[in-house]
Order: C-alpha cells, then sequence, then structure tokens
C-alpha cells in the first residue's frame, strides 16, 4: 500500500511559501494515481499546543486551510481532507507512545528547541507543545502513512516518529508502518523567501503574498519587493543569486511564460544572463513576475469562488472525510492494542488465562 499523510496547522490562510513548499506538491502527487490513500490534516489540534488561550484563531482558519486547499487542486473524489480533533483514536495513539520517548530526546528536537525560543516558553513550556512531535507520530502511523510530504522544518518530526515506530515495532512485535518524508524538489520549494527578502515568507513578518490576495494586491506587493540593493541603476550588473524575485522566478515560471509575456527572452536563464550583463531593470523583472503570478493564481482564485458558492458541500466534504479517518485511525488502534495485548474483551484470551492463573474458578 501507498498512502499519503501531511497536513497543514491552521494559524493563518496560506500564501505561495506553502504552495510552492507543500499545497503544489500534494496536489500532484494526488493527481499521480500512484497511491491508494491520501490524507491531508487539518491539525487543529497540534495547532492548539501553542494556541491556547486563542481557540477562536484556530476554529476561525479550518474553513480557510480547507479552502486553500481545495482551491490549489484537491479533489475529494481522490482526498480526505479531515480535522485532527475529530479523530480521537490520535490522542490514545499519542498516549501509549509517550512511555516509548524520553523527556531528554524531546529536548533535543531542534524544530522543538527552535518555537520553544519564537515563543518565549523557554521557563515555562506546556506539555501539551513539548509532546507534539509524539502527537505527531501519532498522526502518521494511525493513516500507515508510507510517504509524508513535508517542508525540511519537519525532519526532525519525522526522525523521532521514525524512532517511535522502531521502538514500538521492537517491544511489541511488528506492527506500524515506517513512514517515508518526501521533501520538496527545488531549493524555492524548501524555503520561499519573503517580499522582504528575508529567509521565509511568514504570517509573522508580514511578507506574505496569499493565495487568495487580490491581482491588485499581487502586482503592489511584487512592485515594493526586495531586489539587488547594488542595482542601482538599470545598466548596473545585477546579481540573481538570493535575489527573490529570481527566486520566485525560479519558483514559479515556465519556459512558455516567456513565450507568452516576454518573448524578447528565450528562458529563464537568457534573462538571468542579461541582469548579470547590466541592462536590464528591476521594474521588468517585476512585471514580468506578476504575470507569471497571475497565470497561476487566476485558476486557484477561479476554484476558490467555486468552493466559497459551495460552502455546505465544503463542509459535509470535511465531515464524510473525517469520518473515513477516524474509521482507519480506530483500525490502527485496535491493532496497537492487540500488540500490546491490552485488547482484553477480544477474543477470549483475558478469558482463558485467567481461568489457568485461578483454577478454583
Ligand atoms: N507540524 C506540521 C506543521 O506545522 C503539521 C502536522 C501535524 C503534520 N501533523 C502532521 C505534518 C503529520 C505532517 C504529518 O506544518
Amino acid at each position: 500500500m501507498n498512502i499519503i499523510l501531511t497536513g497543514d496547522r491552521p494559524t493563518g490562510r496560506l500564501h505561495l511559501g506553502h504552495y510552492v513548499g507543500s499545497l503544489r506538491r500534494r496536489v500532484e502527487l494526488q493527481n499521480s494515481g500512484t497511491f491508494d490513500e491520501i490524507y491531508i490534516m487539518i491539525a487543529d489540534a497540534q495547532a492548539l499546543t501553542d494556541n491556547a488561550e486563542n481557540p477562536e484563531k484556530i476554529r476561525e482558519n479550518v474553513l480557510e486551510v480547507a479552502l486553500d486547499n481545495l482551491s490549489a487542486g484537491l479533489d475529494p473524489e481522490k482526498t480526505a481532507l479531515f480535522i485532527q480533533s475529530g479523530v480521537p483514536a490520535l490522542t490514545e495513539l499519542c498516549f501509549y507512545y509517550t512511555n516509548l520517548v524520553t523527556v531528554a530526546r524531546l529536548q533535543r528536537n531542534p524544530t522543538v528547541k527552535t518555537e520553544i525560543k519564537m515563543r518565549g516558553f523557554e521557563s515555562s513550556i506546556p506539555v501539551g507543545f513539548f509532546n507534539y512531535p509524539i502527537s505527531q507520530a501519532a498522526d502518521i502511523t494511525a493513516f500507515d502513512a508510507t510517504v509524508v510530504p513535508v517542508g525540511e522544518d519537519q525532519l526532525p518530526m519525522l526522525e523521532q516518529c521514525v524512532e517511535i515506530v522502531h521502538k514500538f515495532n521492537a517491544v511489541y512485535g511488528e506492527t506500524l508502518v515506517m513512514p517515508k518524508a518526501l521533501l520538496p524538489e527545488t531549493e524555492a520549494g524548501m524555503r520561499l523567501p519573503g517580499l522582504d527578502g528575508s529567509a521565509k515568507m511568514s504570517k509573522s513578518l508580514g511578507n506574505c503574498i496569499y493565495l487568495t490576495d487580490l491581482p491588485e494586491e499581487v502586482r503592489k506587493k511584487v512592485m515594493s519587493m526586495f531586489t539587488d540593493p547594488n542595482h542601482l541603476r538599470v545598466e548596473d550588473p545585477g546579481t540573481v543569486e538570493g535575489n527573490p524575485v529570481f527566486t520566485y522566478l525560479d519558483a514559479f515560471s515556465k519556459t512558455e511564460h516567456f513565450a507568452r509575456f516576454l518573448p524578447e527572452y528565450e528562458n529563464l536563464d537568457a534573462m538571468k544572463a542579461h541582469y548579470r550583463r547590466g541592462g536590464l531593470g528591476d521594474v521588468k523583472v517585476k512585471r514580468f513576475l506578476i504575470n507569471v503570478l497571475e497565470d497561476m493564481l487566476t485558476p486557484i482564485r477561479e476554484r476558490r469562488r467555486y468552493w466559497e458558492s459551495r460552502l455546505p458541500e465544503v463542509i459535509s466534504y470535511l465531515e464524510e472525510s473525517t469520518k473515513i479517518a477516524s474509521r482507519k485511525a480506530d483500525q490502527t488502534v485496535r491493532r496497537v492494542r492487540a500488540a500490546m495485548r491490552i485488547n482484553y474483551f477480544e477474543g477470549d484470551a483475558f478469558l482463558k488465562e485467567a481461568i489457568e492463573r485461578y483454577p478454583t474458578a
């Protein structure tokens, strides 16, 4: 079986960084026809681990993230898009897995370390937050996921999951399926820089283009983008490396865009060569980038309008998917309980042993 599980925390609308790093990929994987089951999880329970006092924010973004996924091309016929908190079996798996992980091991998880700093949790870490790598291992194993498409930042979570699977199978016998991370193929997919040139597009830095941005917002944002600070006059030679406008073109432009929007260049390499030589102005590059982004965003906006006019259908899709996901995770829990021999009332093994041990009965 080839099974995908991945997910997003619903803490805000999704932006181009999410699109290039994960949404586009998951839609390609979905349409490749090589997977037997595909689960995309809206990780509301995980989002609550660092938003405990702000549940409304998470609740409001559940539907936004669902619509973002659908507008990127997620197909309800092929993919189950479900809400994490609606799958109670995940908490049970997590409870058993916590016994297989040490506090020291969690403290060494680099993603957790960075996030603790970012959130100012140094002196008082919420237990649920500290525990979320274990809960993420439950998410992955509950679905027998073989492939987990994620960004680079999630690799420590996958490692932790792999260790839990090893340990569980070693202690209780071959039970859990070993997952594999699937990383983005391109550098821009790994980490799309922000409009301001900072390393990452991120909501908290306010340097994002959202999938829901209108053409006028996209235009303004691109025009204000950071480029090569030494490229002051059009004639000056410019630098392409680390220049976010070119990183975005690496991520989003196709050769056919040149024929359609800027036929004086055959392809991106030709355009980059001209920029490096000098004589190509930032405004021209940015205008081209706007065309490229609009070409990509237009069908996304259209699909979004389609689904926004069918909200009851979206909600019942989420509900149906959550039921499907819950049934699947329940099967895994049953397998796990059997492996751990805590499935007391299944079959008569418990009774037989009891009788043997208490021959007077
Ligand atoms: N931690 C992921 C993120 O912040 C979301 C997530 C939760 C996830 N459970 C998962 C991703 C399981 C992959 C597999 O984006």
